[in-house]
């Protein structure tokens, strides 16, 4: 084994691994620690979550989606080296006409996967953090915290049951003054 990946928001749970754990035990056997911030690693702008990232700051590489949770067009992934040179020697290719680019000892964007040619994918992030500032990032970012709360509020005020191993809402109507009205703004705030 030579690597390992540690993952800060998973796609469907949002679980975010102890990076700071993961961290030590690469580090004792010497291993390259990727993290896997695609999908959640702009949760650590909010301070109240910053602390659960711990650890991230001794990664080898670490990846985000700013087409995902830094609100941006896709596609644009931001790739991070803590030594983009030992990236460059895995992912730099030689042709004869590639050694205009390779005459000086320092790191063209090609150097760092396997296509050449691309456009300026970063170019949107770049304006946008440049217009309104980390600081409407922090609060966006805030927002879905605050709405993912809210929504598993709503959640939990429907008593849930088990059926066919499965664990699922219960709508009980007892009340025979219970309108279809009441019915719909159940449904609603599930959907
Ligand atoms: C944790 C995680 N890693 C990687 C990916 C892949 O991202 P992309 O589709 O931008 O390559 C996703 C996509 O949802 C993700 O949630």
């Amino acid at each position: 084994m030579c690597a390992v990946v540690a993952t800060t928001g998973t796609t469907n749970a949002g679980i975010i691994d102890d990076v700071a754990g993961v961290g030590e035990i690469a580090r004792e056997r010497g291993w390259w620690l990727h993290v896997d911030g695609a999908y959640g690693g702009a949760g650590m702008l909010a301070p109240e979550l910053r602390q659960r990232y711990a650890g991230v700051e001794h990664a080898d590489s670490i990846v985000m989606d700013p087409h995902k949770w830094w609100f941006a067009p896709f596609d644009c992934a931001a790739l991070l080296y803590r030594d983009p040179r030992l990236a460059k020697a895995v992912h730099k290719q030689d042709a004869s006409y590639l050694d205009v680019i390779h005459e000086h000892d320092d790191i063209n964007p090609s150097d760092l996967a396997y296509h050449l040619t691309r456009r300026a994918r970063g170019l949107p992030l770049w304006f946008s953090m440049a217009v309104h500032g980390i600081g409407a990032y922090r609060d966006a970012v805030q927002h879905s915290l605050e709405m993912a709360r809210y929504a598993a509020a709503q959640i939990a005020a429907v008593t849930s049951s088990g059926w066919r191993g499965e664990t699922v809402g219960r709508l009980v109507f007892l009340h025979p003054a219970t309108t279809t009205d009441m019915v719909d703004e159940v449904i609603a705030a599930l959907d």
